[in-house]
């Protein structure tokens, strides 16, 4: 923990006790909105053609090209109009309760502080580059922001069932690291990946890692890495079926017959896969080197 400077037990001083706190975006200097500046320009040049459709249409509706790090005054506006979401400044990471409470209530927590230039490509606790650049354009899709609702809900109950563990895992295989097969293409709409210059161009062109068809139970059976590019990526056909199929689906059944089924390592295939790319795995066993590195935040 002594590592991570974000991570409370309690809300910090000056916190509200749903842990927000006020972004006072005042307070960021020259230098920090030069940071959110130079990370926009590079993602925006790169996303097109490669990051979904939603996600691009996200980028415009907010306006986000307004240069330095956006006010939420102003985002929110804009965000709210669109699905009824809001951006919250919390001072880092929050408990797992309070994180999908703020979810069930269409607000989306975002880390208080920019990285460092040195930090360009590097990071152990997300920003609010990650955060807002990264989530905040797909919940401006009504399809997407009703998911992140109903995956806030389904957070809450994951905890009676002891299984956040298991639910943790289909929030990083959608929401960080998703991928989505368009009429025009695969593309990118996990926040992890478009965030990532890196991870943006790996995701999508490089041969090593498997990308598998989503499928509800062999995510919620898939271990994950948190500090180098995924090994495997799940691809949903359209936001449409991944609403639908998370939300029609009654989880506690699911949740009962995970105890019996054993996991799945990163690179694994399993027979019932239905496979889009098997990966080679040849960046994994030449890998020593961390690239990216997120602390998990949702349980695991
Ligand atoms: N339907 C899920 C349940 O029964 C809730 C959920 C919805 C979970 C969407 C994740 C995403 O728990
Ligand atoms: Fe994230």
């Amino acid at each position: 923990m002594a590592d991570f400077q974000h991570v409370h037990e309690v809300p910090p001083e000056g916190a509200n006790a749903d842990w927000t706190i006020p972004q006072n975006w005042e307070a960021f200097n020259a230098d920090n909105h030069r940071m959110w500046d130079r990370l926009f320009t590079r993602q925006s040049e790169l996303l097109p053609g490669r990051a979904a459709d939603a996600f691009l249409r996200g980028i415009d509706m907010l306006k986000l090209s307004n240069s330095g790090i956006p006010d939420y005054r102003e985002l929110n506006a804009r965000l709210e109009a669109a699905t009824g979401w809001t951006v919250v400044a919390v001072p880092g990471l929050v408990p797992d309760a309070v994180f999908f409470d703020h979810l069930a209530n269409r607000r989306f927590p975002a880390g208080n502080f920019i990285r460092s230039p040195l930090q360009m490509d590097y990071l152990q606790e997300p920003d609010i580059f990650h955060d807002v650049f990264g989530h905040v354009p797909m919940l401006t899709d009504p399809v997407f922001a009703d998911y992140m609702v109903a995956y806030g809900k389904g957070g809450l109950r994951s905890l009676r069932f002891g299984a956040l563990h298991h639910l943790a895992r289909l929030y990083w295989y959608t929401v960080e690291f998703g991928l989505i097969e368009q009429p025009d293409g695969l593309r990118i709409y996990g926040a992890g990946i478009v965030s990532s210059y890196a991870e943006s161009i790996f995701a999508l062109d490089d041969p090593s890692p498997n990308r598998i068809d989503f499928d509800l139970v062999r995510i919620m059976r898939t271990h994950y890495r948190i500090d180098d590019f995924q090994q495997n990526y799940f691809v949903i056909p359209s936001l449409e079926f991944l609403l639908k199929v998370t939300l029609e689906t009654d989880f506690a059944p699911l949740y009962a017959n995970l105890k019996a089924l054993p996991d799945i390592a990163v690179a694994d295939i399993v027979p019932q896969d239905s496979i889009v790319t098997r990966g080679t795995q040849e960046f994994a066993a030449s890998r020593n080197k961390k690239v990216w590195f997120y602390r998990s935040k949702h349980g695991l």
